[in-house]
C-alpha cells in the first residue's frame, strides 16, 4: 500500500503528554484489584512451610498434627503432591528456571517450600504449617564466594558469552603511565517487590484460571502448561496490576505453581500468598559478585586497557550468572578491553534477573574504578570520563544508534553545579561540620526489544478498542501504552478503550529489560496503523468520499478524521467512512520485534549521567545522600511525568545499592539472617534527598519505528557509583565492599 500509514507516522498528539497514571485513582483508593484481592466462592487458603536449613533432606514432618488442626483441609507434601506431566527440573524455554514443587524430600536452599497446608482460613493454614515441625538430615551449607570450587560459566545473563575481548590488555597495562587494580564486592540482594508472588488458582477440569502478578504472561502460561500437561490456551492468567516485580515475576515461580497444585489437589479454588521471608529463597535474587578491574591510562588520561573480571555464584542445581561485565563493553573507549567470569555453586535459591541485572553491580564497580583512575591521573572525574568518551561502542565497534551522553554530562553538571569541585577529597564541610563530597557516575542501559502483538478495532461510532497482553508492574504502562495506542489510531484517549494485563489478549511479550514501551508500543502503533490503512483504502476508492483518489498524495489521520495530505480542508470522519461502506468495524493487527538489521549495524543504548552529593559525619561515619541530579537520554519520551518517575525509582535503587541493600547470610546455617523489611534495608523517604531527573532530548532514527528506548532500569546505573565516589570525595576513604555501611567506612 503506497505511502498511507508507514509505521513511523504518528497520527496524534497523545505521545509526549505528561499525563497522570490513568489507574492512579484506583490504586490510591484501593479499587485496583491485585492478585490476592480475588476471592472466588469456596476458596481455601494455602500456606507454605519452608526449610530452615540450606542443604540436606527432610526426614519427617508431623503431617498428622497439621491435618488434625481445626480448619485444615489438606496437607500437601511429596507423599501426595499431584503428579506433574514434566519434572520441574526439566527446563526448556528461555528465561525458565528449575522449580521446587514437592517432588522429593531434598532441600537445596533455605526457605525452600517443603509442604503446603490448605485450610478454610489463613489462620488455620498458618497454624497448621507451624505444627509440621520438619526434621532434617542437614548437610554443610556452602555460603559465600569462597565456599566452593570455581568454574567458568557456560554463559552469563540470558545466554551471553562469558569471555570477550579486543586488543592486548596486558600490553596496554604495561605501557600505561598509570595503573589500577581494584576489587569490588557486591552482596546478594533480594527483589522484595511490595506485592509477594501471590496466586489465586481455580481449576475447571483441565482449564485453569490464575490470578497472579506476571511480568510475562505468555512465558508463565507455557511453563504451567508444560508442568500440568495441558494446553497453554486453557490457562487464563489475569495480571492487571503488579506491586512491583523487579525481574522476579518473569516466569512461574515455585510458590505460584504450588498454589495451582494445591487447588488441583483439593478440587477447590486456592489462594497462596508467600510471607515476606519466603521471598528470600524460592523466587530468585541477585547473586553476590566480586569484581576485579584492572585499568591502564597514559599520562594524558586516555585509557590503554580495561580488564573486568567477575566472580559470581549460582545455585547448586541451576544456572544464572550475573552478567556484570557488559557495561565495560559499551561505556569507555579503550584500545584493549577484556571481560571474563568465574562462578561458584552455593546452597542458595537460583539467582535471576533483578533490576538492571549485570549493569547494576557492573556499573558500580566500573564507575568506582574509573573514578579511582581519574584520581590517579590527577584529573577531574568528569573530565576523565569525557576524555575517554566512546564515539563508537568499544567492544563491538558499532556506531551507536544515537548517543546524547555528552549532553547528559553537560546538563547534569550544570544543574548540579559541578564546576568548582575541589579535585582532592576531604576539602569541604557544611555548617554543621559534616564532610561534603561530590561524585559522578555514567549511566547506560541497552535498548532492548522482545516480541509483541496487538489488536485494534475501530467501530462504526468512531470509537475503538485496543488490546495487548502487556504488563504494568507499576511503571505506568497502562497510561503510556494507551497514549501510543490512541496515536496509532489518530484518536483521543477518551475514544479508545485500552485493555491489557490478561493472557487472553494478544501476546504482549514481557515486561523485562526495560522493553515494554518500545516493544508493546510498536505493536500497538502498528495495529492502529493497520486500521487506518484499511480505512483509507475504503475512502480513497469511494467516489462519494472527499478522499477519493487521494492515493498518491496520501492521507492524514487526526482526531477521528482522515484528511487529504495535499489539502487538509478535504476530509471526513471515520464514522462517516464506515457508515457509507456499511462496515460495523475494522480490525487491525500489529506485531513488533527487534529488527535484526538494526542489531547488526548499531549499538542501541540509553545513556545518562548522575551527580551525587553526600554528607558524612566525620566521627560517626553516618552517611546521607543530600542531593542527586541525573540527566538521561532515552530516545522519544512518551510521557515525561512517568519517565521522570521511572528515573527517580531507578536512582533510589541506586541509593539502595550504594548504601543500604544486602542480604546477610549466616555462614554456619546458610540462612539469610535479615529476611524481613525491618532488617533488609532499603531507602525510605528520609534516605531520599532532593532528587532531580533531567530529560535530555534525543532523536533516535534507528532504534525502532517510534524511536523509543527503555527508561526503567537505567537510573540504577551510574547512581550507585556516583554516590560511592561522593563518599570517597567527602572522606578520602574508598570503600570497595558494598553497601557502604558506616562500620565499613570507619574500619577501612
Ligand atoms: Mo527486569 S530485571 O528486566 O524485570
Amino acid at each position: 500500500m503506497p505511502d498511507i500509514a508507514p509505521t513511523h507516522i504518528r497520527h496524534g498528539s497523545n505521545i509526549g503528554q505528561p499525563l497522570t497514571r490513568r489507574e492512579g485513582l484506583l490504586k490510591v483508593t484501593g479499587g485496583a484489584r491485585y492478585a490476592a484481592d480475588n476471592h472466588p466462592p469456596g476458596m481455601l487458603h494455602a500456606v507454605m512451610a519452608v526449610s530452615s536449613i540450606a542443604h540436606g533432606r527432610v526426614t519427617s514432618m508431623d503431617v498428622a498434627a497439621a491435618r488434625a488442626h481445626p480448619g485444615v483441609v489438606e496437607v500437601m507434601t511429596p507423599a501426595n503432591a499431584p503428579k506433574l506431566a514434566r519434572h520441574p527440573d526439566q527446563v526448556g524455554e528461555p528465561f525458565t528456571f528449575k522449580l521446587d514443587l514437592l517432588q522429593d524430600d531434598r532441600v537445596r536452599y533455605p526457605n525452600q517450600p517443603v509442604a503446603v497446608v490448605i485450610a478454610e482460613t489463613l489462620e488455620a493454614a498458618t497454624e497448621g504449617a507451624a505444627l509440621l515441625r520438619p526434621v532434617y538430615a542437614a548437610e554443610p551449607a556452602r555460603v559465600g564466594l569462597d565456599a566452593s570450587e570455581r568454574f567458568v560459566p557456560p554463559s552469563v545473563g540470558p545466554g551471553e558469552e562469558p569471555d570477550a575481548g579486543k586488543g592486548d590488555v596486558e600490553a596496554g597495562l604495561s605501557l600505561a603511565a598509570n595503573r589500577l587494580t581494584a576489587t569490588y564486592e557486591t552482596p546478594a540482594q533480594y527483589h522484595n517487590a511490595m506485592e509477594p508472588h501471590a496466586v489465586v488458582a481455580q481449576w475447571d477440569g483441565d482449564r485453569l484460571v490464575v490470578d497472579t502478578p506476571s511480568q510475562a504472561m505468555t512465558m508463565a502460561q507455557a511453563r504451567i502448561a508444560g508442568l500440568f500437561g495441558i494446553d497453554p490456551g486453557d490457562i487464563h492468567i489475569r495480571s492487571p496490576f503488579l506491586g512491583g516485580g523487579f525481574g522476579s515475576k518473569g516466569g512461574a515461580t515455585s510458590p505460584q505453581v504450588l498454589g495451582i497444585m494445591a487447588a488441583r489437589l483439593v478440587g477447590r479454588p486456592v489462594k497462596l500468598v508467600p510471607r515476606r521471608e519466603q521471598g528470600f529463597g524460592p523466587v530468585g535474587h541477585r547473586a553476590p559478585t566480586r569484581q576485579t578491574l584492572r585499568l591502564g591510562a597514559g599520562a594524558d588520561g586516555a585509557l590503554t586497557a580495561l580488564d573486568h573480571h567477575t566472580l559470581t555464584a549460582s545455585s547448586t542445581f541451576d544456572d544464572f550468572f550475573e552478567p556484570s561485565g557488559g557495561v565495560s563493553h559499551t561505556l569507555y573507549a579503550s584500545p584493549a578491553l577484556a571481560t571474563s567470569y568465574e562462578a561458584v555453586r552455593l546452597d542458595t535459591g537460583t539467582p535471576t534477573f533483578m533490576r538492571a541485572p549485570g549493569e547494576a553491580p557492573g556499573s558500580l564497580a566500573l564507575e568506582s574504578a574509573i573514578d579511582e583512575m581519574a584520581d590517579a591521573c590527577g584529573m577531574d572525574p568528569l573530565e576523565f570520563r569525557l576524555k575517554n568518551y566512546a564515539e563508537v561502542e568499544p567492544m563491538s565497534g558499532k556506531p551507536f544508534s544515537s548517543k546524547a551522553l555528552r549532553e547528559c554530562y553537560a546538563r547534569g553538571a550544570e544543574r548540579f553545579g559541578w564546576a568548582g569541585r575541589p579535585r582532592v577529597p576531604l576539602q569541604r564541610r557544611d555548617d554543621a561540620g559534616l564532610l561534603v563530597g561530590w561524585g559522578v557516575g555514567t549511566a547506560t542501559f541497552p535498548a532492548i526489544m522482545f516480541q509483541a502483538e496487538a489488536r485494534a478495532e475501530l467501530r462504526a461510532d468512531g470509537r475503538a478498542t485496543v488490546e495487548i497482553g502487556a504488563h504494568d508492574m507499576g511503571q505506568g504502562a497502562w497510561t503510556a501504552l494507551a497514549q501510543i495506542a490512541a496515536d496509532g489510531l489518530g484518536l483521543g484517549l477518551a475514544q479508545v478503550e485500552f485493555r491489557m494485563g490478561s493472557s487472553d489478549l494478544p501476546n504482549g511479550g514481557m515486561a523485562g529489560g526495560s522493553s515494554t514501551t518500545a516493544t508493546s508500543g510498536a505493536a500497538l502503533h502498528q495495529a492502529g496503523a493497520d486500521v487506518i490503512a484499511q480505512l483509507a483504502e475504503i475512502a480513497m476508492n469511494d467516489e462519494r468520499s472527499p478522499l477519493f483518489g487521494a492515493g498518491n498524495a496520501g492521507v492524514i489521520a487526526r482526531e477521528g478524521r482522515l484528511l487529504r495530505r495535499d489539502d487538509e480542508s478535504r476530509g471526513e470522519s471515520y464514522a462517516d467512512i464506515l457508515a457509507r461502506a456499511g462496515r460495523a468495524a475494522i480490525e487491525g493487527h500489529g506485531q513488533a520485534a527487534a529488527d535484526p538489521a538494526v542489531q547488526e549495524h548499531y549499538a542501541t543504548h540509553a545513556h545518562g549521567a548522575v551527580f551525587a552529593e553526600v554528607k558524612v559525619d566525620p566521627e560517626l561515619g553516618q552517611m546521607r545522600v543530600s542531593r542527586l541530579v541525573g540527566a538521561f537520554a532515552a530516545g522519544r519520551i512518551v510521557n515525561p511525568k512517568l519517565v521522570q518517575s521511572q528515573y527517580f525509582g531507578g536512582m533510589i535503587w541506586g541509593i539502595s545499592f550504594a548504601l543500604h541493600e544486602q542480604a546477610v547470610m549466616d555462614p554456619s546455617s546458610g540462612r539469610p539472617m535479615n529476611a524481613n523489611l525491618a532488617d533488609y534495608h532499603i531507602p525510605v523517604n528520609a534516605d531520599v534527598p532532593s532528587i532531580e531527573a533531567i530529560l535530555v532530548e534525543e532523536h533516535d532514527e534507528h532504534v525502532n519505528a517510534l524511536g523509543i528506548k527503555g527508561v526503567g532500569e537505567i537510573g540504577i546505573t551510574g547512581t550507585a557509583g556516583a554516590i560511592a565516589n561522593a563518599v570517597w570525595h567527602a572522606t578520602g576513604v574508598r570503600v570497595r565492599k558494598f553497601p557502604i555501611t558506616l562500620d565499613r567506612l570507619l574500619g577501612a
